[in-house]
């Protein structure tokens, strides 16, 4: 199973896209396609499009328009169920101990990383970011 992740903007200019990668391929993920990229508002308007009656659709796709990212194509069994658990809650104020936003998020918007939230949807996601030839280019 594929999910797709993202080192948002707060936690590239924070520094950690090592101690994050790290922590991902440590907890059995296998990295399928990683790029270090910067999106148009017009781009994070699209990604987000299912939130976009949300109060804080503005401040997202500012957000995540504001500065370089690190999507990640990942793929392990279970992965979208599993990622969640290692990043922990979207406000990391609820996160667990040892999750990657407890670690690393400052706001419930700017949370360090993002995880697709279901199998239909790591699949769109992914597809979002990278074409199928950089993917299975990969695959061993
Ligand atoms: P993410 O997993 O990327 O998916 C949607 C994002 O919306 C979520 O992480 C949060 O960063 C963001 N979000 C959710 N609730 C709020 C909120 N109340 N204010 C700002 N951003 C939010």
């Amino acid at each position: 199973m594929r999910t797709l992740a993202i080192i948002k903007p707060d936690a590239v200019r924070k520094n950690v896209i090592g101690e994050i990668t790290a922590k991902i391929t440590a907890a059995g993920f296998r990295i399928l396609g990683m790029k270090l990229m910067r999106i148009s508002k017009q781009q994070a308007e699209a990604f987000y499009a299912v939130h976009s009656e949300r109060p804080f659709f503005g401040e997202l796709t500012d957000f995540m328009s504001s500065g370089p990212i690190v999507p990640i194509a990942l793929e392990k069994d279970n992965a979208v169920e599993d990622f969640r658990t290692l990043i922990g809650s979207t406000n990391p104020a609820e996160a667990a101990e040892g999750t990657i936003r407890k670690l690393y998020a400052s706001s419930i918007g700017e949370n360090a990383v993002h995880g697709s939230d279901s199998e239909e949807n790591g699949k769109i996601e992914v597809g979002f970011y990278f074409s199928e030839a950089e993917l299975v280019a990969n695959e061993r």
